[in-house]
């Protein structure tokens, strides 16, 4: 026993010099010390061993075995490193190269307007409100003072769902909505965007669906001069300190009197260009007196009361402002378009 013990410590110990590289190490290992390996199975017939032997020749088989794995070790442990390194090398990361910007999206410029419009009466003290865009023929034109046979009707195209259900064709049903839930309150100060429908084939400034925004303000001893300076304070706001603000008298349904609401051309400033078609002005929104029969309809008092409205397309203000030709640029997503914002 003790010759085999001697016998094998030479051999593993000169298997273990000649080894190569890593992978022979690890024969080596296996062939001596593995589960079946030569050493462990000499440890393992110790069993035959008469037992005044089996100490010595047991501490003789356990030193053979720690040297030979101190061997082991000693001689992996370089080409272990240089493989890590290697390994690091190859998987090197230059931090330094410049990243990819993540794209950022930014709002659609219709937003932008939107968003504007409703600052400016914010800072005027008007609250926000949304109402709904599937709405009553009632509040989309009864209650605004243009029943059924009124011809009125015929300026606005509409979409309808039933008889009594339609899509909105503008914002005024807001009017009524309104004053029917603030009555006999005031002051009602309050405006309304969002979309409204109509059966307009799209062409450069028609669009069948399309945004508007309204504003309400109802009070004792509310009066036109009331409406043309919050409209002309709105218009200065919008488009700029030196904006020339024109009344033109007009007529709406709802409204008595009524004003349709012009600013000097933002091109030609007034002197008359193919923006303006030669007039020197700009059309911007419609305006007016709430009507005294749309205020006694909703529960308020005429005599007591009175109010003015105001509508107007926040698309055909988004066209003027940032120059705009096609309506249907808004609707269609295009990037090439969106990305110039
Ligand atoms: N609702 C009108 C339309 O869509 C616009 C309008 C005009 C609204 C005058 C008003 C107003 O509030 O006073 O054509």
């Amino acid at each position: 026993m003790e010759e085999r013990l001697r016998a094998l410590a030479q051999t593993a110990g000169a298997a273990a010099a000649q080894a190569q590289n890593l992978e022979e190490l690890d024969e080596v290992r296996v062939r001596f010390l593995g589960r079946k390996g030569e050493l462990t199975q000499i440890l393992r017939s110790m069993k035959d061993v008469p037992p005044a032997e089996r100490p010595r020749l047991g501490q003789l088989a356990n030193e053979i075995r720690d040297e030979l794995e101190r061997k082991l070790a000693e001689r992996t442990e370089v080409p272990k490193r240089r493989l890590q390194a290697q390994q690091l090398e190859k998987e090197r990361l230059d931090i330094t190269l410049p990243g990819v910007r993540p794209a950022l999206g930014h709002k659609h410029p219709l937003t932008w307007v939107l968003e504007e419009i409703e600052d400016i009466f914010l800072r005027m003290g008007f609250d926000v409100v949304e109402e709904p865009e599937v709405e009553y023929d009632y509040y989309n034109f009864e209650a605004l003072n243009i029943p059924k046979d009124h011809p009125a009707r015929d300026m606005q195209d509409t979409f309808y769902i039933t008889d009594e259900i339609l899509l909105r064709t503008h914002t005024s049903p807001f009017q009524a909505r309104t004053l029917e839930r603030m009555a006999p309150e005031v002051p009602v100060r309050v405006i309304c965007p969002g979309r409204c429908y109509r059966r307009d084939p799209a062409d450069a400034t028609h669009s069948p669906m399309f945004y508007q925004t309204e504003v309400l303000a109802v009070d004792k001893n509310i009066s036109f001069a009331q409406l043309k300076g919050t409209l002309t304070t709105f218009a200065r706001e919008m488009f700029g300190k030196n904006r020339e603000v024109r009344f033109r008298p007009s007529f709406f349904p709802f409204t008595e009197p009524s004003a349709e609401v012009d600013i000097s051309c933002l091109v030609c400033g007034g002197k008359g260009c193919s923006l303006c078609k030669g007039t020197g002005w700009l059309e911007i929104l419609g305006s007016g007196m709430v009507h005294p029969r749309e205020l006694e309809i909703a529960g308020y008092d005429p005599s007591r009361v009175s109010g003015f409205a105001v509508g107007m397309g926040p698309d055909r203000i988004a066209m003027l402002k940032y120059g705009i030709d096609d309506i249907r640029l808004f609707y269609e997503d295009d990037l090439r378009f969106l990305h110039q914002f």
